[in-house]
């Protein structure tokens, strides 16, 4: 087993790696706990005994699920079940799943304890570490988007259970590898030259590292989204049809192609990215087939005003991935059309 300390002053918390890792909950849940609310999806593979009495939970699979009306559910829940602030919410399953499990834990009487058991890759990696928690507000009259109502709410332990990745889709390990391959460029670590075990506690160790720096992402913790503004904006012209980690790993590649549009990296940086993403991580990187670049390029913008003053995108460099603001939006559309 790894353990990967997540050190936050008072809200430091442990992350455990390793095979039958879920074993091992008990120790995580905060001192005093005497009962647990388990929340989870149908087909979850992990069987989870917090030791102290619990009630079990399912919400829906789907980003179609991820609302405040799902979290207003579980807090009838937890209201039924008379769920104390003493007590604590269990959140098992992907990154949907702990990001509205934390919600719904950050809101209950102002905040009770969460333990996150992430059963997925991206879960392992990215969602379930670091306190962002939050759920969608569907888009009405052109207003709403992806995980717009949250809080940063730090679990107060982590579970990676790496038996839970022996039956995950093989998309859904391809959606882990596209937040992998985003570290790689983050750190230029060689992950995949690592044991598994390791590979997945050296991404919760850069993590850990990031945010622990800027928890609320104030500077460093925004370079976690390299990739991630075309990735937004494939998913939500897709309707989700292309799934985060899919869209992550054709943000990467847009990314560079807009940094050397910029002049920031040269010719064969940009090749570094095609044969690090499309190569050693196995991923597709090319923009999926119908996508009109000009909506591509609103939706990157978020609104207009923002479009006029220009665009914000993670960036690589001459001094490595950093923010960029102000990017014309002549030069987001000429990187698109020069994606294959
Ligand atoms: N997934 C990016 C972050 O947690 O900041």
């Amino acid at each position: 087993m790894i353990t990967v300390r997540v050190p936050l002053d008072d809200r430091s918390y442990d992350v455990l790696v390793g095979h039958g890792a879920v074993n091992e909950l008990a120790a995580l849940l905060p001192v005093g706990a005497r009962r647990a609310a388990v929340v989870t999806q149908a087909g979850i593979p992990l069987d989870v005994q917090p030791g102290v009495p619990f009630e079990r939970f399912e919400i829906g699979h789907g980003e179609a699920h991820k609302t405040l009306a799902t979290v207003e559910s579980l807090c009838r829940d937890f209201a039924a079940m008379g769920l104390t602030r003493s007590d604590v919410v269990i959140g098992v399953g992907g990154g949907m799943v702990t990001d509205v499990a934390g919600f719904a834990a950050a809101s209950w009487h102002r905040g009770v304890a969460v333990v996150h058991v992430a059963t997925t890759l991206v879960g392992m990696v990215d969602a379930a570490i670091g306190g962002k928690t939050g759920v969608n507000l569907p888009v009405v009259g052109g207003v709403g988007g992806k995980n717009l109502v949250g809080a940063y709410w730090q679990p107060s332990g982590v579970v990676c259970d790496l038996d839970a990745l022996a039956t995950l889709p093989p998309r859904e390990l391809r959606c882990g590898r596209g937040e992998m391959a985003k570290y790689h460029f983050l750190t230029g670590d060689d992950l995949l030259s690592m044991p598994e075990p390791e590979r997945i506690a050296r991404c919760v160790q850069i993590k850990a590292d990031v945010v622990s720096g800027d928890e609320r992402e104030g500077g460093r913790r925004a370079l976690l989204n390299y990739g991630h503004t075309l990735a937004h904006a494939i998913e939500t012209a897709t309707d989700h049809a292309v799934a985060h980690g899919e869209a992550v790993a054709i943000g990467l590649v847009y990314a560079a192609q807009l940094a050397r549009h910029l002049g920031r990296i040269d010719d064969a940086r940009v090749q570094q990215h095609y044969d690090v993403v499309g190569g050693a991580y196995e991923l597709d990187t090319s923009l999926p087939p119908g996508l009109d670049p000009q909506a591509l390029v609103a939706l990157m913008g978020l609104d207009k005003k923002v479009l006029s003053a220009g665009l914000t995108f993670v960036l690589d460099g001459p001094d490595g991935v950093e923010v960029v603001s102000g990017v014309p939006a002549e030069a987001a559309l000429a990187a698109l059309a020069a994606m294959p």
